[in-house]
């Protein structure tokens, strides 16, 4: 079955997003509604290969599908990749009726998309997102890109979907690591905007939710709705959406210092959440601290060494693109669920909160060991 929310966009019409475990239905419809034999599928490489019946059920609803696999990882949101797959699209003399669907996880969603918005000034993109992150949060808000060497997701568009439909089965082909990735944003949304989602987990092991559909599908719904509330406020980012921001100014730095790679974005932006929840308090918030930090063996599962000085974690952030020309801005909570933007130019005040960090992560450590 699939749970269905409706979304419009101060740049768009009013689309669908849909979570499930039978996608194919609503796939149908929506490809009816473009008057087209033919269609493009940009395909994560990995997802070709280990979801190819799902894949198959969604080409075969054209006469002349299209299928393009894009190497599974990072390194694929590139020009390199973005220009040959433009050349891709042009040699099969696309008219602008030709429909993308991008299926894969956030790499995907985001080359794909892009794609999708500049060849011929765009065609309709539909995603369909297969990693949890994908589903909670890269599909969701109209943001595509690429990376550059002078930064990650510097070049893209805000470009939205026709429609973005979940097809949670597909999450059983996950590996654990990138499972639990997802959690980074879903603890994220409990932060900011729904705290029952923090609670709703603080009884749970994270991992156990792959085999609890129903659980699962009902979190991801409320992070969709959280994600997608925030987006028809603010499509391009110019303030309310910053606050989906909670724990990556940290979280950003941290990768940036670590190297990327070193440690996936969802256990950075935990990591993130523990800083911004220390320095929350420091500005006089009250939040129950635990409610994140109990999941530390869950998302820290592969041991990484978080070994970063207060002051290479701040020259990190300074060269963060969501900084202000002044200071540093962070997301902070009043309490969960009343996000705040504040810039800190008190420097000596983020030393403090990381080297806090830092000893609350070797506590978490032996506690959770
Ligand atoms: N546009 C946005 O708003 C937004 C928001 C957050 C993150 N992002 C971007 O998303 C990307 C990260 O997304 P991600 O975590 O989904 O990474 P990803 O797309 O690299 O997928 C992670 C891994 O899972 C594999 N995979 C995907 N689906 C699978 C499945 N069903 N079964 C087995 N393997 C599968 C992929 O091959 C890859 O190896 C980053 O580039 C980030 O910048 C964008």
């Amino acid at each position: 079955m699939l749970d269905k929310q409706q979304v419009r966009t101060q740049q768009s019409d009013e689309y669908i997003i849909a979570v499930g475990d039978e996608p194919l239905s609503e796939i149908q419809k929506i490809s009816s509604l473009y008057n087209s034999t033919k269609a493009f599928f940009f395909v994560d490489s990995n997802v070709l290969e280990l979801q190819s019946e799902l894949v198959e059920s969604i080409t075969a609803l054209y006469d002349e599908p299209i299928v393009y696999s894009i190497p599974a990882g990072e390194s694929s949101k590139s020009t390199q990749q973005w220009m040959e797959m433009v050349t891709f699209c042009l040699s099969h003399n696309p008219d602008r009726n030709v429909p993308v669907y991008a299926i894969g996880g956030g790499v995907t969603g985001d080359l794909g998309g892009f794609v999708a918005s500049t060849v011929m000034r765009g065609l309709p993109l539909i995603h369909i997102p297969t990693t949890l992150l994908a589903i909670v949060d890269s599909s969701i808000g109209g943001k595509t890109g690429i990376n550059h060497p002078a930064g990650k997701n510097l070049v893209g568009t805000f470009y939205q979907p026709k429609a973005v439909i979940a097809p949670l089965n597909a999450l059983l082909t996950l590996s654990d690591e990138e499972f639990l990735c997802g959690f980074g944003e879903i603890l994220k949304y409990g932060a900011i905007a729904d705290p029952d989602i923090l609670t709703i987990l603080s009884t749970r092991d994270l991992s156990e939710l792959r085999d609890n559909t129903s659980l699962l599908k009902s979190i991801v719904q409320r992070c969709i709705k959280v994600k997608t509330d925030i987006v028809i406020r603010d499509t391009k980012e110019s303030n309310l959406r910053m606050i989906l921001n909670y724990g990556h100014t940290f979280a950003h730095a941290i990768e940036k210092q670590l190297g990327y790679g070193k440690i996936s974005h969802g256990q950075a932006v935990y990591i993130g959440m523990i800083a911004a929840g220390i320095l929350s308090r420091e500005l006089g918030a009250t939040i129950k601290e635990e409610l994140i930090e109990q999941h530390f063996n869950s998302m820290m599962i592969s041991g990484i060494d978080i070994a970063i000085t207060p002051e290479q974690l701040v020259s990190a952030m300074q060269t963060d693109k969501k900084r202000s020309a002044t200071g540093l801005r962070f997301v902070v909570l009043k309490q969960y669920g009343r996000p705040y933007v504040e810039q800190v130019d008190d420097i000596e005040l983020i030393y403090k909160v990381w080297a806090a960090t830092l000893t609350k992560i070797k506590e978490l450590k032996l506690q959770y060991a």
